[in-house]
């Protein structure tokens, strides 16, 4: 009987991970919120299930690619609760948190042996998922993986508008460690991980060669041919950003991704920005093609 795969939350990720899956062999089913991406994957050769993770729970079994964020408010994670209470078929769950559960490290080297502390609401809710994933285990037994990811990048992510806008970034010698990992890789590390990934284990998945945000603006600017955004000192520069992009700036960390690497033997085709910010302009797949 061929295996049974969730790609729940199957936006720009999960549809890459699908062609993966389905050039494999394999006939994933991505579920999403909305009629439109319901069009999009099917439009795509995907199978697909709307379901609003809100109000209802999926009908998962076998393997479940976890890809859908939490909801936008609260601490908690309510939507994976609703599908681990209801989903008892589930053989092994992969699930996608973020690096934020970390909260700031003061710019510090850290490998996933690092002490969970999330600042922000948005961290604290993928923390509230990773302790519930830990809870369902010693439970039920339930096989599971975290993966850990930073900022994604990739055709169709770069902050094209923003740079546009001339918006300032922080001054280069004060801003924050950052980390960042291609959409591509991150879409192979997704199956690595699920595949060979230790249950119970967290994984980061970065490219492992952490710059600044700032570094990061200045690079896309460039690669755009777009005007290098002015450079101000963070106070300053704060009033030109959004909460939740100042969220991001009070936390500095990088990232090692050694486990990813030895103990998986997981291998990035984009190992850094110079060889991944390229590509993102000639690749094939666009976010919103
Ligand atoms: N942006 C970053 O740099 C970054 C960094 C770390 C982690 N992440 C996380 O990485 C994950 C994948 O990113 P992505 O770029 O692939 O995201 P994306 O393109 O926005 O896809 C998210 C998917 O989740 C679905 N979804 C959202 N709310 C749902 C609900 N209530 N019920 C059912 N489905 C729901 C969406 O369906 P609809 O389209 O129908 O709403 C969409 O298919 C997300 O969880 C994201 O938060 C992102």
């Amino acid at each position: 009987m061929v295996e049974s795969v969730w790609i729940v939350g199957c936006g720009d990720v999960g549809l890459r991970v699908a062609k993966r899956l389905q050039q494999e062999g394999l006939e994933p089913t991505g579920v999403v919120r909305s009629r439109q991406s319901l069009e999009r994957l099917e439009a795509a050769g995907v199978r697909a299930l709307q379901c609003d993770l809100d109000t209802q729970s999926a009908p998962l079994k076998g393997t479940v690619i976890w890809l859908a964020p939490p909801p936008r408010e609260g601490r908690t994670e309510p939507r994976l609760a609703r599908c681990l209470h209801a989903g008892s078929a589930i053989r092994r769950l992969l699930y996608l948190s973020t690096s934020g559960v970390y909260g700031d490290c003061g710019g510090e080297w850290i490998d996933e042996s690092a002490p969970i502390a999330p600042k922000s609401a948005r961290a604290q809710r993928r923390a509230d998922a990773e302790h519930q994933l830990a809870a369902w285990r010693s439970a039920t037994g339930g096989d599971y993986v975290v993966i850990r990811v930073p900022g994604i990048y990739g055709p169709g992510r770069l902050p094209e508008a923003r740079l546009r806008d001339g918006t300032p970034v922080i001054a280069a010698d004060a801003a924050p460690y950052t980390n960042r990992i291609h959409v591509e890789d991150l879409a192979a590390a997704t199956l690595c991980v699920l595949r060979h990934g230790e249950t119970g284990q967290a994984y980061n998945v970065a490219d492992g060669n952490p710059t600044t945000m700032t570094d990061y603006f200045l690079r896309c600017a460039a690669l755009l041919g777009l005007p290098a955004p002015p450079q101000l000192p963070p106070e300053e520069a704060r009033t030109h950003m959004s909460a939740a992009m100042w969220s991001f700036m009070e936390e500095s960390k990088r990232l090692r991704v050694d486990r990813l690497r030895d103990a998986l033997g997981f291998q990035w085709q984009y190992p850094d920005l110079a060889s991944g910010l390229p590509a993102c302009l000639s690749s094939e797949i666009a976010k919103d093609a």
